[in-house]
């Protein structure tokens, strides 16, 4: 096992954390207190190449592996995991699921944009009654021909103000369950769709979360991805590779929480000494390490699996359970190790436990990841 990076992904890294610490920080308070969507950085983090990372130069990707991705996604999570997410989401869910599903015709058209950074996307799967129960679709894609006609509502989605393009999971054979489901490429402009208000959420308040209404909205046959009723099979492949995205994010939160940490206990003083002194706070930061560590092993061979061309579902899902959980775990103690000022904005910790929370909720819950893993366990 080769545990050392190549020079390649420690410019990746290096890059990234320098946008983080040099430019992200300068207004991520303001941002989370505003809920403003972070337009500007994201125009720079597509110029880092970090938009398309994994996509080949020919659809004007960057070309990177899952390595660097890992690395990027920690260091921008460390300092604003509301800019992570919109990045992974169109990263791994979907430039991930254009490329290797797409068309050329599709990849030609809607990948090139998206992985250069000159448009964004967004990923429709979750409705009000199917959230974990992804195969409980209600939005109906019906066939027309030519054209599919869809109607119903998608929840929670991120960017789905800020994309140009989605990739809609919709049901066109109610009676085939998760054989009859669909997933489709919609340009956002089309008739007939409409937008709920933005979601005032706990964390990650500057990426951008409403709801989608779909009326009689027409969408060309030629925007299906894949034969009809691969829908299911799309988005459960899509998200074992986002799902490598939010545990790096997960671990950036953890690793960013304990960075802070380790700083302030050096700092503080308290009965004489600086707080790291007290073994109740070394041993925390002890305890901090091992689980973040932890955590980006994971997230590494899950990455490692992916660009080696076998088989990641598994260790991405272990990556997400794991690394979400530690996530809260860790950013729950860096607040308690700062103490009252933990609990103020000023001191980033609490923004990393609200933001902490969403890990171990979207893409799949931290019991879903279980669900995974103890069905392939016993399987
Ligand atoms: N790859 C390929 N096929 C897969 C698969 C995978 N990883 N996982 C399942 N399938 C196939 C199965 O083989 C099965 O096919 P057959 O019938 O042909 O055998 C079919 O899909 C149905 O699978 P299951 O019986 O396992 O389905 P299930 O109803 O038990 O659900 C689940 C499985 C894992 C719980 C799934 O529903 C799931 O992952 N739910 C969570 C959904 C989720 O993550 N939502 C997040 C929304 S996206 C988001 O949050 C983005 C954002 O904005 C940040």
């Amino acid at each position: 096992m080769n545990f050392e990076f190549t020079e390649e992904q420690l410019m990746i890294q290096q890059a990234a954390r320098d946008y983080a610490q040099r430019e992200l920080i300068k207004d991520v308070l303001e941002r989370d207190a505003k809920a403003e969507f972070p337009a500007d950085h994201i125009r720079n983090i597509a110029g880092l190449g970090f938009m398309g990372m994994m996509v080949d130069p020919k659809y004007d990707g960057s070309g990177m592996d899952t390595i660097s991705y890992v690395l990027a996604m920690e260091e921008l999570s460390k300092i604003d995991a509301s800019v992570s997410v919109i990045v992974s989401v169109n990263n791994s869910l979907v430039c991930y699921g254009l490329e290797k599903f797409g068309t050329e015709e599709q990849k030609q058209k809607y990948l090139r944009p998206l992985a250069s950074g000159k448009k964004i996307g967004a990923f429709l799967l979750s409705e009000p009654e199917a959230g974990s129960d992804a195969t409980s679709q209600r939005t109906l894609a019906e066939d027309k021909g030519d054209y599919y006609l869809v109607n119903g509502t998608k929840n929670w989605i991120t960017n789905a103000n800020s994309a140009s393009t989605y990739i809609l999971i919709a049901q066109t054979h109610p009676d085939k369950k998760h054989k009859g489901i669909n997933a489709l490429i919609v340009d956002k402009d089309t008739p007939g769709i409409s937008l709920g208000p933005h979601e005032d959420k706990m964390g990650m308040r500057s990426s951008d979360t409403h709801s989608v209404m779909f009326t009689d909205v027409k969408i060309p046959k030629a925007n299906r991805i894949g034969d009809d009723g691969f829908g299911f099979k799309f988005a459960m492949q899509a998200l074992e590779a986002g799902r490598i995205g939010i545990a790096s994010q997960a671990l950036g939160l953890a690793s960013g929480a304990l960075e802070r940490s380790i700083a302030y206990s050096k700092e503080r003083k308290a009965f004489g000494t600086i707080i790291a002194n007290h073994q109740s706070v070394a041993f925390k930061l002890a305890e901090m390490a091992v689980k973040v560590e932890n955590a980006r092993n994971l997230c590494l061979k899950a990455a490692w699996l992916k660009d080696n061309h076998l088989s990641f579902g598994i260790a991405s899902a272990m990556a997400k359970q794991y690394a979400a959980d530690i996530a809260m775990e860790v950013t729950t103690e860096a607040v308690q190790i700062h103490g009252g000022y933990g609990y103020v904005k000023e001191y980033h910790v609490e923004r990393l436990m609200r933001e902490a929370k969403l890990t171990q909720i979207y893409e799949g819950t931290s019991e879903i990841q279980k669900i995974v893993i103890s069905r392939d366990l016993l399987k």
